[in-house]
């Protein structure tokens, strides 16, 4: 059987993504996904969009034997994991359900690639685990610390598998800090929609365009930025897929650890995010300024440098791409 590439978390809207950009690049992709946070419908949109048939089995990471059977059953050469709860807000009221979900997680998989001798993994880390910058751009070498329990899984992670990299010199592992991803697939037919109600900027700005919410809060505009309001590093999910395409054939060719960024490096502010997605969509985007969102930070940008050296990989998508794509996936699953 042709060696493949292991998903986990894969029908998520990550995922999903990755997967499309993984099967375009000619590999053979298996998900798993327990579907905390997605749906088996995504499956046969991915279909629809590479026209290849996808191989996922429902499973939680954290189930020991199931992961050990689908080891034994199917030829993995390479892991992408991205399974894990990432909801910040949620994190901080319920830290005990983050660290045993997402560092168990973390641990069982390195545990059985190793008994499987699979030694290729490319981790679904953030840029949360910068905390509060010290310095904007933020490069891969920037001091780390979290602000929530959600970002400590990503550190925490991150550390257990650069030790297991120390211990196994032949391990090769890319560990992907993400910045803000956004948008949807051109197509339209896969997209971000949490199970949960959206929390972050871009899906509750298409929830309110939509309709389904009478107005976007806008947590704070009196911080040290040109129009008052938070500056993320929004990326467009095509981007951060084909990133992991790069990263994938990186880790192919490599041994050792490396951290990189994957962020497009140009910094927009919440009102910029408005105003965009309203001129490229020609729709209404109702706000209201509200009081700042404990633990966000004024500025988060990437360096970007490092993923453009190592992996001849940068964003090319713009912020209208961004909010035009991202407009089309909530027309589509609003019908
Ligand atoms: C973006 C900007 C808000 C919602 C989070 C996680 C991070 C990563 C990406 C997983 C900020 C403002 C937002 C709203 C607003 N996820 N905002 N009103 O907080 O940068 O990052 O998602 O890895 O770990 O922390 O993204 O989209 O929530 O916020 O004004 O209703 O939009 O203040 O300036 P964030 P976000």
């Amino acid at each position: 059987m042709e060696k493949g590439v292991l998903l986990t978390g894969g029908a998520g809207f990550i995922g999903s993504h990755v997967a499309v950009a993984l099967i375009n690049a000619g590999y053979r992709v298996y998900i798993v996904d327990n579907y905390a946070n997605s749906s088996p419908d995504v499956l046969d949109r991915i279909e629809r969009i590479t026209g290849t048939p996808v191989y996922c089995t429902k499973m939680d990471v954290t189930d020991r034997v199931s992961l050990r059977n689908l080891f034994r059953c199917v030829s993995i050469e390479s892991v992408i994991h991205l399974a894990g709860f990432k909801a910040v807000g949620e994190s901080v009221a319920d830290p005990l359900k983050y660290y045993r979900n997402n560092l168990e997680a973390t641990m069982m998989l390195l545990d059985v690639m190793l008994e499987h001798g699979v030694k290729k993994l490319i981790f679904s880390s953030s840029a949360t685990v910068y905390g509060s910058p010290e310095v904007v751009p933020i490069p891969e070498t920037a001091r780390t610390g979290c602000t929530n329990p959600y970002g400590w899984t990503k550190l925490m992670s991150e550390q257990m598998i650069l030790d297991v990299c120390t211990a196994h010199p032949d391990f090769s592992a890319i560990l992907l800090r993400y910045f803000n991803p956004v948008g949807a697939h051109p197509s339209g037919l896969i997209g971000e929609s949490p199970s949960q109600p959206p929390t972050n900027l871009f899906p509750y700005i298409c929830s309110v365009a939509a309709g389904e919410k009478d107005k976007l809060l806008i947590f704070g505009n009196d911080y040290p930025t040109p129009d008052g309001t938070g500056i993320r590093d929004y990326i467009h999910i095509e981007d951060l897929a084909a990133g992991h395409v790069s990263a994938m054939q990186y880790a192919l060719e490599h041994t050792g650890s490396e951290i990189i960024n994957l962020g497009a490096g140009q910094g927009y502010s919440v009102l910029d995010v408005i105003h965009t997605f309203e001129r490229v969509n020609n729709v209404h985007v109702p706000y209201e300024i509200a009081s700042r969102r404990p633990g966000d930070v004024a500025v988060c940008c990437a360096a970007p440098d490092k993923a453009e050296r190592l992996l001849h990989w940068k964003a090319a998508r713009s912020l209208p791409d961004m909010c035009r794509d991202a407009w089309r996936w909530t027309m589509t699953r609003t019908r």
